[in-house]
């Protein structure tokens, strides 16, 4: 059986690819940092629609927990054949705070992770496998208060391109998708039922998007529909103006 690793799988975007991907016939690995309640509960739901998954807690900005996270996997299901990196925290705060700290934690967990996770799938992804990074629509934007976030995707981005580049001659794709505003926790804590109510108006489609509207995007880069996509970033976002 093939795998799939989805980090940052536990809720939100990760756990609609996840169950995506497990639909596709993928064995999947279900990550989280935090809450092994609701990364049991996704499992459990893979399992009773007939699907394999099993759960590995691993903090994606470490170096061990990222090795280990493969290691679990091949352990599991033998090879490692695709690799989404989901994972990634967004607090927003004005340069002016000078929150070096935060900044530091938004640096590691979406930039460090993603290196840390490019490395390891470079070693252990079989060859036609796939490895998909996860950018931000708003990389395009300027907006106030988002430079540790913007900086941390801009960052991502880079890295899918020179991966790509790196992997020549293994029929491995590598590539992002970059959402628009999405219903989840990441997106709708800490803002106004008008501040989300003007996301939606804003967007041609009238609505945010849903975390299976990103899903049946990476679930065709991971498939053989995908195949000639290559170092693209792949702007999900129901035409959002940026
Ligand atoms: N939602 C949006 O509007 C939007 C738009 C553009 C891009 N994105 C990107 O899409 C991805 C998913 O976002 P989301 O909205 O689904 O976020 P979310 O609902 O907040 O879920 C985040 C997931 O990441 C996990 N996670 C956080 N820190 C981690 C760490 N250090 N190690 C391992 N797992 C960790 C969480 O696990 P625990 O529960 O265990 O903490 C959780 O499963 C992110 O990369 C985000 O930047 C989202």
């Amino acid at each position: 059986m093939k795998s799939a690793i989805v980090t940052g799988s536990s809720r939100g975007i990760g756990a609609a690819v996840l169950k995506r991907l497990a639909q596709d016939g993928f064995g999947v690995v279900v990550n989280y940092v935090s809450g092994p309640d609701q990364a049991d509960a996704v499992a459990a739901e893979v399992r009773a629609g007939g699907g394999q998954a099993i759960t590995v807690k691993a903090d994606v900005s470490q170096e061990a927990d990222v090795k280990r996270l493969f290691e679990e996997t091949k352990r599991a299901f033998k090879t490692v054949d695709v690799v989404v990196h989901n994972a990634g925290i967004m607090p927003l705060f004005p340069m002016a705070k000078a929150d070096t700290e935060t900044f530091d934690k938004v640096i590691a967990v979406n930039l460090r992770s993603a290196f840390l996770i490019f490395s390891q799938a470079a070693q252990h992804v079989a060859e036609s496998g796939r490895i998909i990074g996860f950018s931000s629509s708003v990389v395009a934007r300027a907006f106030p208060g988002y430079g540790a976030y913007i900086a941390s995707k801009a960052g991502t981005e880079g890295l899918v391109h020179v991966l790509a580049n790196e992997l020549a001659g293994r029929q491995i794709t590598v590539n992002a998708v970059a959402p628009g505003p999405v219903n989840t926790e990441l997106f709708t804590k800490g803002k106004s039922q008008e501040q989300i109510e003007e996301a939606k108006k804003s967007n041609p489609l009238g609505r945010l998007g849903e975390p299976e509207d990103i899903a049946r995007v990476v679930s065709f880069l991971a498939g053989p529909d995908g195949a000639w996509v290559n170092s693209q970033v792949i702007r999900v976002n129901g035409g959002f103006v940026f």
